[in-house]
């Protein structure tokens, strides 16, 4: 009997690390895991020889901007952007228009989404309307979301009705969400501090990008670190599964780190910028606010790579943030006035393939980090999230020599521009592969616009069934 499809003579990274195999696949889902040239007839066999196999990346935080703000982004040029970089899943963020706060809005998203995405998705619903909340958790969606913010002097990203940050709203929405049984994710921020710190720097006259990227970042992170001293609190008290967005200083690492330390559902996420960006003033200096979502001094960034390497934190995610130049240019002079965020999900996985190469961490952490964790903290594990008998044929083959400097005449998003333009990577995606099918082949899009499935979270039933099938197959 012959399969649909061979990846043949790879370096497979599996859940107990890399190993040389072929992996065979068949309607979409992984069906053998072979010793090298050993896999069953194919109809198709690709040679992978020399290259890296890793399971499809899962980033749980992506701004697809539709509807609403397509000038930036749209569904089909933000997943063809994923999966340009490696992507398998991406799931996208409720700052759209309208905000994605009821049943019928999560809908008619829903149905954009099987006609356009080109790779598989879910979004992430905000909570603010809590009536709202146990027919949007019913309707498979992979997580609730707050932003803790509501913008000052702009009105995107951080658009009214879906920013909270009054502590008694919090407290209600996160016993609402437990009922749900679903995570919620929050972006933190302390709305009356950042208010006090920004008219200090504007009473000064200081009001460009370095301000901007000075106030957030003042007083050693205490913007960032009040605000989830708020939410671990809140969590305690209602047991809520709480996942924190933009983990960037030593303060969140501590204070997550004795949370986890009492057995609590408390995950977090990091993001590019925290790694390869905001941690650098130079950045800053060079690029104004092309370079912020926000800026990370050192000994913070240091604290949160440290917390990605020992498990403290878990997961890297994009936070792909597309803006236009025009919305990012008025920085220079008014840090207020742009829109705060950066596009990476084309770049983010070439750029820890490089810190792989430069042995900063194995090819294993990597895959834990952009796959696996992320599928086993949202339970899309293990359908996705790693290379096993039973689990979706989702693959991202890289090429671990190949060397690029990268810049914004490659870019697939919408922005048309990367503030990675001009960084050397060594480690790039070749072949993006969604349940058995290519969508990225030979450094190209191919995929097709609606061939994108939703994956939700799956039930404890569905994991053991899966299971039970794997021990059989493998038997
Ligand atoms: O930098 C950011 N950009 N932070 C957010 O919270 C929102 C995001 C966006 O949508 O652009
Ligand atoms: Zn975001």
């Amino acid at each position: 009997m012959s399969v649909d499809l061979v990846l043949k003579g790879g370096t497979v990274v599996t859940e107990g690390g890399p190993v040389q195999a072929d992996v065979a696949v068949s309607g979409g889902i992984i069906t053998g895991l072979t010793a090298p040239g050993e896999g069953p007839h194919a109809h198709r066999t690709v040679d992978v020889t020399g290259m890296y196999v890793l399971p499809g990346v899962i980033d749980t935080h992506s701004h697809h901007r539709e509807p609403g703000y397509t000038h930036k982004e749209d569904i089909i040029s933000g997943t063809s952007a994923s999966a340009a970089g490696g992507v398998t899943f991406s799931a996208a963020m409720p700052n759209v228009y309208p905000p994605v706060t009821t049943a019928k809005i999560l809908k008619d998203m829903y149905a954009m989404y099987a006609e356009k995405a080109v790779i598989d998705y879910n979004i992430n619903a905000a909570s603010a309307k809590l009536e709202e909340l146990p027919e949007m958790a019913a309707m498979g969606i992979m997580s609730f979301k707050i932003f803790m913010v509501v913008d000052t002097g702009r009105d995107y990203p951080h658009m009214p009705g879906i920013g909270v940050h009054d502590h008694g709203k919090l407290l209600k929405m996160f016993q609402e969400v437990k009922k749900t049984g679903l995570p919620i994710m929050v972006h933190p921020h302390d709305q009356a501090l950042m208010d006090v710190i920004e008219q200090e720097y504007w009473a000064r006259g200081e009001r460009d990008y370095r301000a901007y990227a000075k106030a957030y970042s003042s007083l050693d992170g205490v913007i960032w670190d009040t605000a989830v001293g708020v939410l671990l609190r809140l969590q305690q008290a209602t047991d809520v599964h709480l996942h924190i967005l933009h983990l960037q200083t030593k303060g969140c690492v501590e204070m997550i780190k004795a949370a986890r330390a009492q057995g609590r559902p408390v995950t977090s996420e990091v993001n590019p910028w925290t790694l390869w960006l905001g941690n650098d003033w130079a950045n800053v200096e060079r690029l104004g606010s092309y370079a912020l979502s926000y800026y990370v001094e050192r000994h913070h960034y240091e604290a949160v790579w440290q917390a990605l390497l020992d498990g403290t934190s878990d997961m890297i995610a994009t936070d792909h943030a597309p803006h236009t130049r025009a919305e990012k240019e008025p920085g220079w002079e008014n840090g207020w006035k742009a829109h705060t965020g950066t596009p990476s999900a084309q770049e983010y996985v070439s750029m820890l393939m490089t810190d792989v190469n430069d042995g900063k961490l194995t090819i294993k952490k990597a895959v834990e980090l952009l796959s696996e964790n992320p599928a086993k903290v949202f339970k899309l594990y293990p359908k996705k999230g790693a290379i096993r008998i039973g689990a979706d044929a989702d693959f991202a083959v890289i090429d671990m020599n190949a060397e690029l400097t990268l810049h914004n005449e490659r870019i697939v998003s919408k922005c048309g521009w990367t503030p990675y333009a001009g960084r050397k990577v060594k480690g790039l995606p070749v072949h993006t592969i969604v349940r058995g099918k290519f969508v990225f082949e030979d450094g190209k899009v191919v995929g097709e616009p609606g061939y994108g499935e939703k994956a939700s979270p799956l039930t404890d039933e569905h994991v053991r069934r899966m299971q039970t099938a794997a021990a059989m197959v493998t038997a």
